[in-house]
């Protein structure tokens, strides 16, 4: 069997707005991640524009990684890691989005979190824009429907591309993009709030007003991909998808049509336009469907086709099954569940476990896009027991990654090239769907809780000791 390339880039992933907290200091503007609640599985979490003292703000503080990052980050070397995928706030660097210079002192801090990567030959690996978006884009531009903002996006993104230049290699200018097919990302990603929206899982929704957002957005990420071209002809520019791998519930024909409708529209539509420079046909008819009018101009269509990406990355969590009978019994997921699959075990949050569809998935994409390929977020939520002596046993974080890595290097075998896996919340963090601290990803595990209790001191997990082995056999120990 065929072996993790020798420069495979292990590593782990997380996001400013859930690892960062200091959400006020150094001159950070607040964020759209700010105002957000927290929730939990059964409780949905509020967006709320005044400050109001009944509610906690879990990004606010997170796991403070401003001021633990040396320690984190010698972590992860201790671990092994030749990656590390992080997220840089926007609202550091640009407070209030359309600022005359970037914040200095927000910089700095990115500067100081490189300087300690390098020292360990960590490679970074970049998201531009990781639902951090400052809350001025919102309230006086109305988020990523308005034109400006693509411009203030490139403003933004040229100032990284060109102070890091000689730094930072990988770069993907929006996580997760096509999230904006879902309502739920209307404020996290769009930066827009539609009137009569309470709850971050239930938000109002104009699909016109959303889907000329996410247009916007790929415009932005075009453009900036042109201009960091300039800058330094050896940067790698990566999509960011959220794959939901779906399967038909039966083999009636009828299911089987609906998935390849679903799997063209909610996973490629992004990816084509990302990396091939334009809109799928099956995806414009769908829009005039709906009645979705597209302001994208030939001058922007350009810019599509120029801008294009080079390298596909993918967030994969879980698969789900679709139907177009009706079935009773339902899963969670990531940015949508499903109907339960009969032969996959599920987790505390219901997120249906398939390392199969990873390398589904692999096949499946590679085939389409020819191209390197990142796992840039997999990873296991569960509930983890810090024990007295300051252990942690997860036997269930190490199977669910053992069991997906298994299933990458099947993939490898099959000739996918793969250069990376970046394991999600490699160190725990606060989750996007329900605010909480307690559902935890990280190999390292952090002391705080769902009312913003705790020590922030960092413990190894069991999962911790076992990932230094895979790393340090490129894969073969698992
Ligand atoms: C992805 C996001 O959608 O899923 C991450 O890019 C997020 O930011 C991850 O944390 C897991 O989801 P959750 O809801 O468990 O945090």
């Amino acid at each position: 069997m065929k072996e993790f390339c020798k420069d495979f880039l292990w590593g782990g992933a997380t996001s400013a707005n859930q690892v960062e907290g200091a959400y006020l200091e150094d001159g950070k503007g607040l964020s759209v991640s700010d105002i957000v609640t927290v929730g939990s599985h059964t409780q949905p979490r509020i967006i709320s524009l005044e400050q109001d003292e009944q509610y906690y703000y879990p990004s606010r503080e997170a796991v403070d990684f401003y001021h633990h990052y040396k320690e984190d980050i010698a972590l992860f070397a201790e671990m092994g890691f030749k990656a590390y995928r992080m997220s840089i706030s926007w609202a550091r660097i640009f407070p209030n989005g359309d600022d005359e210079q970037p914040n200095e002192e927000g910089l700095k801090f990115y500067d100081k979190v490189f300087a300690e990567l390098k020292k360990y030959d960590i490679e970074p690996v970049v998201t531009i824009s990781h639902g951090d978006i400052p809350l001025a884009i919102m309230s006086k531009y109305n988020g990523w429907i308005n034109k400006d903002v693509i411009d203030l996006y490139v403003r933004y993104a040229s100032v990284l591309l060109e102070r890091y230049k000689d730094i930072v290699r990988y770069w993907i200018p929006f996580n997760e993009i096509n999230d904006m097919f879902f309502p739920l990302s209307t404020l996290g990603q769009g930066a827009m709030l539609e009137k009569g929206t309470k709850y971050f899982t239930e938000q109002k929704d104009d699909p016109n007003a959303r889907f000329n957002a996410l247009n916007n957005m790929m415009i932005a990420s075009a453009k900036t991909v042109i201009a960091g071209r300039k800058i330094n002809e050896n940067f790698h520019f990566g999509t960011m998808i959220c794959h939901i791998t779906r399967y038909p519930r039966t083999c009636h024909p009828d299911d089987v049509l609906l998935v390849l409708k679903h799997d063209l529209y909610y996973n490629n539509t992004c990816a084509d336009v990302m990396m091939k420079g334009e809109y799928p046909f099956y995806t414009l008819n769908e829009f005039a469907k709906i009645g979705v009018e597209l302001s994208l101009s030939a001058e922007e269509k350009a810019i599509l086709k120029e801008g294009t990406c080079d390298y596909y990355t993918f967030s994969y969590y879980q698969s789900i099954s679709e139907s177009t009978q009706k079935f009773d019994d339902q899963t969670s997921g990531n940015i949508m569940g499903g109907i339960k699959n009969p032969y996959l075990k599920e987790t505390e949050w219901n997120w249906p476990i398939d390392p199969v569809g990873l390398r589904y998935t692999l096949l499946k994409v590679y085939d389409r896009y020819r191209c390197p390929i990142m796992i840039t977020e997999n990873g296991i939520g569960c509930v983890d027991k810090l024990e007295e002596d300051g252990s942690v046993h997860d036997p269930y974080r190490i199977d669910y990654i053992k069991d997906h890595i298994q299933e990458m290097r099947k993939a490898v075998d099959d000739g996918v090239d793969l250069i990376g896996y970046m394991a999600w919340g490699c160190i725990d963090l606060v989750s996007v769907s329900t605010g909480e601290m307690r559902k935890r990803y990280g190999f390292i595990y952090v002391d705080r809780d769902d009312e913003g209790n705790g020590s922030f001191k960092r413990y190894k997990k069991d999962s911790f000791y076992w990932y230094k082995k895979v790393i340090a056999s490129n894969g073969s120990y698992l």
